[in-house]
């Protein structure tokens, strides 16, 4: 492998959250005449990738898998797809509670088959994708995959399967809550008397700036909140309403345990 990219990319389904990645991949680097995509609609993805409405006749050894479908539609794309997967084709799969064990099952002459979760910023680069995969899968095939994924952001392999959806909580869903939490600063900045507009920009560069400064520092977030924070000063007095009773932590808790338990109830198919 080349510089990190397969000899050959084939992506079953490239819509919001593959079309991400391949975006980013293409930016990076990836020469396009490598891509496959299959999707149902045929239409165009980016210049220079092919795309195909119906499988080919055969995966060429080096080929590296992408499930970007829906979840429910594995058992189609198996149908058609299992029997051109051998040892020499990797799988990367991103299908949200479709477990590790349910990929071996359908694709069962497939070599290297990792499951990820991958967030939307992806696409910039700068998103988080968790990992797993098991003994099957060989050193070489995850670094393979490690190398591929590298564009893309933050990789955390999860030593166990059963994080997968806790994981999805924090940083597949963690981006809207960043969201949230961007409005409320804007909108409290309305509350006490700052134009709307001029709250907005201003919230939002706070957080964008803030959130590199904590990247880049020496120090974890927690202690750069109180190394900010002045004895008697504005900044304490806020933290003060934040870190009273633990207001932020509960609030946050019980976001991810919402979102953790949703996702629980949806693969058991509530
Ligand atoms: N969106 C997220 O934030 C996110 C985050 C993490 C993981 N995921 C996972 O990413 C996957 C895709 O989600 P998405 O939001 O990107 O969905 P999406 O935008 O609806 O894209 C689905 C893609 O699948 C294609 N497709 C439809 N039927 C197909 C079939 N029978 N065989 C092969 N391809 C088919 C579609 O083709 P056309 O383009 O022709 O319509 C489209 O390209 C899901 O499994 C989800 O769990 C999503």
């Amino acid at each position: 492998m080349a510089k990190g990219w397969p000899e050959h990319l084939f992506l079953v389904g490239c819509g919001n959250m593959a079309g991400q990645m391949l975006n980013r991949w293409l930016d990076c680097g990836l020469d396009p005449s490598r891509v496959t995509v299959l999707r149902p609609s045929g239409g165009p993805v980016a210049d220079g990738v092919d795309v195909v409405t119906t499988y080919p006749q055969a995966l060429a050894h080096g080929t590296t898998v992408i499930l970007g479908m829906k979840p429910y539609q594995v058992a189609d794309v198996a149908a058609q797809l299992a029997p051109l997967c051998h040892a020499e084709v990797s799988m990367l799969s991103i299908l949200a509670g479709t477990t590790l064990g349910d990929l071996r099952a359908r694709f069962p002459a497939t070599g290297d088959i990792v499951r990820a979760m991958p967030n939307l910023p992806v696409g910039m680069g700068q998103g988080v994708v968790a990992l797993y995969t098991d003994a099957h899968t060989s050193p070489s095939g995850r670094a393979n995959m490690e190398a591929l994924l590298g564009p893309l952001g933050l990789s955390e392999w999860m030593a166990d399967e059963a994080l997968f959806n806790r994981v999805t909580a924090l940083s597949g869903c963690g981006p809207a809550f960043l969201f949230r939490f961007v409005d409320a600063l804007s909108r409290a900045g309305e509350a006490i008397g700052i134009p709307a507009d001029q709250a907005a920009r201003m919230a939002m560069a706070t957080v964008q700036g803030a959130a590199n400064m904590a990247a880049a520092a020496q120090v974890t977030p927690a202690t750069l909140a109180d190394q900010v924070a002045s004895p008697g000063g504005m900044t304490r007095e806020g933290l003060n309403v934040l870190d009273a009773d633990d207001r932020l932590l509960t609030l946050m808790t019980e976001t991810l345990e919402a979102a953790r338990d949703r996702g629980e109830a949806m693969a058991r198919g509530d």
